[in-house]
């Protein structure tokens, strides 16, 4: 009962804390009705049939005070092709912003800056979709979120401090955000977990019990056939799962941190944990009681989106790491990032020098043919039996991994955006030879103390 009455109060003043007052949200609305009437009057001036509509935690008043971004998506007739969509939709999205950015990771869109009287800046996404008649008949990737929009504006009132409470915890716990980054749980994946569960604590308790391949399905109407450690079925569409994206890592950390705060509440869960920055000589030290060696492959960062970017670091991760592998390395953990424009993999290895000696097994002796291929190849070199095959002692390419990745790097599958860069030029750094430029700091701190 005690606890009961604690987590009560912790939640209480976090919600004091996070919950948009009522100056807030006149302010957001205010905003978000100027840019509708703006698109709309200005389709209508260029003769475009569309329309613009308010979706996302600003639609649902689900958003965190002071991080409001607003969400506007610009909807088509299902007729009009994708060409015309793109054109026209981002030509009109632009017209009307005071600054904008075009973005585009499965669908281009519009970030768009606008300023008040005041001079204060709000952010919003112009998004031009396609209004298809229902949700699993799709046209472009974002055509489902008009229907997630009246989907939960309908069910959500009342239940706001909740989805707050729980967006406040993900975000502190870093799991928060659907992005390729941080592979964690999107908005609408929190609003739906609210209204399964009812509460923030009740999710909590569940989720504190929950394996593998964990499923929710609020309408009972899954069809869902993919293996995910978390399955979410889309209210809107039963042949997807929402937590589609959320890692094996996000997924355990949400159920490792929901144990942590039911055992032991503390409003601290709430805040980012205060990140130090390590220094150069701090990295140094680390690395000497370590015992092993770091090595960091640093390049341009491709000019794409993260979402298109982050991919193709993880999958040139794997790919090098079986490189280093297959020369004999040992690699022990392996990371990627992106900071200040630079993108960089590190490795941190068990094994990074070799002797020169390198040992080539053969054919079993008692295969006649291939015996007699491998002596003539191998004529010059003196041969041994070893466990019934043939070994030869060759002299080993590369004894240090630095020099395997400075020559062999461009052999490795990178990804395109990923691979174009490095063909531009890139540095390989051992240790202390890692320059502490902007973010590499707080990128080790984590590394280390996380
Ligand atoms: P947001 O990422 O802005 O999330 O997407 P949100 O729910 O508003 O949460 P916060 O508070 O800003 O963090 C807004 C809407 O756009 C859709 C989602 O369905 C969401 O409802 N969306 C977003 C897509 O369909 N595709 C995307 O790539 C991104
Ligand atoms: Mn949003
Ligand atoms: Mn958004």
């Amino acid at each position: 009962m005690k606890e009961k009455e604690e987590i009560k109060k912790i939640c209480e003043k976090v919600i004091a804390r996070i919950r948009p007052d009522e100056a807030e949200r006149n302010k957001v609305k205010a905003v978000t009705d100027f840019i509708i009437a703006k698109i709309n009057k200005k389709a209508s001036e260029m003769g475009i049939e569309a329309h613009a509509i308010s979706v996302g935690s600003t639609a649902r008043n689900t958003w965190v005070s002071g991080e409001a971004d607003i969400d506007i998506f610009i909807m088509f007739p299902e007729e009009v092709s994708e060409e015309y969509l793109k054109e026209e939709g981002l030509a009109l999205a632009k017209s009307i912003a005071d600054k904008y950015e075009e973005r585009y990771a499965s669908h281009p869109y519009i970030h768009a800056y606008f300023y008040d009287s005041e001079g204060k800046e709000h952010e919003a996404d112009l998004v031009p979709c396609f209004s298809v008649k229902n949700a699993s008949g799709l046209k472009s990737a974002v055509d489902r979120t008009p229907f997630h929009n009246e989907y939960i504006v309908k069910r959500m009132p009342g239940l706001e401090d909740e989805v707050l409470l729980l967006k406040q915890f993900l975000k502190s716990a870093g799991i928060y955000g659907s992005e390729q980054r941080r592979k964690g749980f999107s908005g609408y994946l929190c609003e739906l977990l609210i209204l399964r569960y009812f509460s923030f604590v009740e999710l909590l308790k569940n989720a504190s019990r929950w394996k593998y391949g964990e499923k929710i399905d609020i309408e009972g109407r899954g069809r869902y056939k993919g293996k995910d450690p978390l399955i979410v079925i889309d209210p809107v569409d039963p042949n997807r799962n929402v937590a589609a994206a959320v890692s094996l890592d996000s997924f355990c950390r949400l159920i490792d941190v929901a144990r942590d705060f039911l055992a032991c509440p503390a409003e601290s869960f709430f805040y980012p944990a205060k990140k130090k920055e390590m220094s150069k000589a701090e990295f140094v030290k680390f690395v000497k009681e370590r015992g092993t060696e770091f090595v960091m492959v640093l390049f341009e960062a491709p000019d794409v989106v993260e979402d298109i970017l982050f991919p193709q670091l993880r999958k040139a991760e794997a790919s090098v790491t079986s490189m280093i592998e297959r020369h004999g390395f040992r690699v022990y953990r392996s990371e990627v990032s992106v900071e200040a424009e630079k993108a960089f993999l590190i490795f941190e290895l068990l094994v990074w020098n070799l002797p020169q000696v390198k040992k080539h097994i053969g054919p079993p002796v008692t295969s006649k043919y291939h015996s007699e291929q491998f002596k003539s190849k191998y004529k010059s070199f003196s041969l041994r039996i070893e466990d019934g095959r043939y070994v030869v002692e060759v002299k080993r390419k590369y004894t240090d991994v630095v020099e395997l990745l400075k020559n062999e790097l461009r052999s490795c599958s990178l990804g395109k955006h990923v691979s174009e860069s490095i063909d531009r030029g890139y540095d390989v750094l051992r240790n202390e030879e890692i320059m502490f430029s902007e973010g590499i700091g707080s990128f080790f701190s984590d590394y280390f103390l996380n």
